[in-house]
């Protein structure tokens, strides 16, 4: 039988590589930054099996140049890079890595709201700059965390576990999703608020749903002046999101108090942009799931995924199943 011939979109952990190479066939874009399209597309006319990142823009181009293509494997939980419908139509999976990478993510999400509230970035910028003259009585004062109101948007895996955590600091904990979940609202202690209600109500917003043509801009100019003078932001989901116009508006003008960001729009956020001019800000880049142990588990799970669907076998995760009933 013809080894499956796959195209692997960056250098990924060599665990995975390896259960790879025992399998397949593959040729792998070395480079530092993401293949840039044209490779893509010269690359991909043999494939069986694309395993792409979330900075590839898997588009029906892509599939309509890879005649062979049964699967496309992304290394991450969100999959808004590929074309699902066109995938679909294509009879092509489409497959992610959810769950791994679910506490990572959800620790790496109270990391930047603690840093925003305590100011921990911004303290280090001070000294740095040799600005640390004294203890201060008035200096860099923050937000208590421990008691305040947590308000979740968007309570999958990722959220339901940031809810652990606050938990754990004895926050209030309140969300919106488009779906009720009244299990977790008695296991977790939470309660469901209509999205202008918790934005209205909580000290910290934090935000954990996918980024969706219903979910761009979700959190704009209108949503920010619902929000307390003195709240803080969170977005570790996607970037546009959160428009960044409104966002820095809303920061400027002291609307809002703080956000901290692991998205931004577009990514890499461009050294020029005005969000990077402002104090109240922590911006890091999109690393919530960076840990060793974690992208190694990603990646495996990628590997995995593509491999069934090679075996013409159901992939633990894919995100259009229809495609194998058709
Ligand atoms: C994802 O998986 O979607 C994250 O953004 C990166 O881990």
């Amino acid at each position: 039988m013809m080894r499956p011939v796959v195209y692997v979109t960056r250098l990924i952990p060599e665990v995975a590589l390896q259960k790879l190479a025992e399998n397949c066939d593959y040729r792998i874009w070395e480079g530092e930054l993401p293949v840039p399209g044209d490779v893509l597309l010269r690359e991909v006319p043999p494939v069986d099996a694309l395993l792409s990142l979330l900075t590839d823009k898997i588009d029906g181009a892509v599939m309509d140049a890879a005649p062979k293509l049964r699967v496309i494997s992304n290394m991450a939980v969100g999959f808004d890079n590929v074309d699902v419908r066109e995938a679909t139509k294509r009879k092509i999976m489409v497959c992610n890595t959810p769950e791994v990478l679910t506490d990572t993510t959800a620790d790496f999400a109270f990391a930047l709201l603690l840093s925003a509230a305590r100011r921990v970035v911004e303290g280090e910028r001070v000294v740095r700059a040799g600005k640390w003259k004294t203890w201060g009585p008035m200096i860099l004062l923050g937000q208590d965390i421990h008691h305040a109101t947590l308000g979740i948007i968007g309570l999958g895996r990722i959220g339901a576990e940031v809810a652990k955590r606050a938990r754990g600091f004895d926050m209030k904990i309140v969300y919106y999703d488009t779906v009720r979940r009244p299990d977790l609202e008695k296991t977790l202690g939470m309660e469901f608020r209509d999205l202008k209600t918790l934005l209205a109500e909580s000290d910290f917003v934090t935000v954990h749903c996918p980024l969706l043509p219903e979910t761009y801009h979700l959190i704009g100019e209108e949503q920010l002046k619902i929000m307390k003078k003195t709240a803080i932001l969170v977005n570790s989901a996607r970037g546009p999101i959160v428009d960044p116009k409104a966002l820095y508006n809303a920061l400027r003008n002291r609307q809002i108090a703080y956000t901290a960001l692991d998205v931004t729009e577009p990514e890499p956020i461009p050294l020029d942009d005005p969000l990077l001019t402002l104090d109240n800000i922590v911006i890091s880049p999109h690393i919530a799931s960076a840990s060793v142990a974690t992208r190694a588990k990603m990646a495996i799970m990628a590997v995995d995924n593509l491999l069934s669907a090679v075996k013409e076998e159901k992939p633990a995760y894919i995100v259009n199943p229809e495609v194998l009933s058709k």
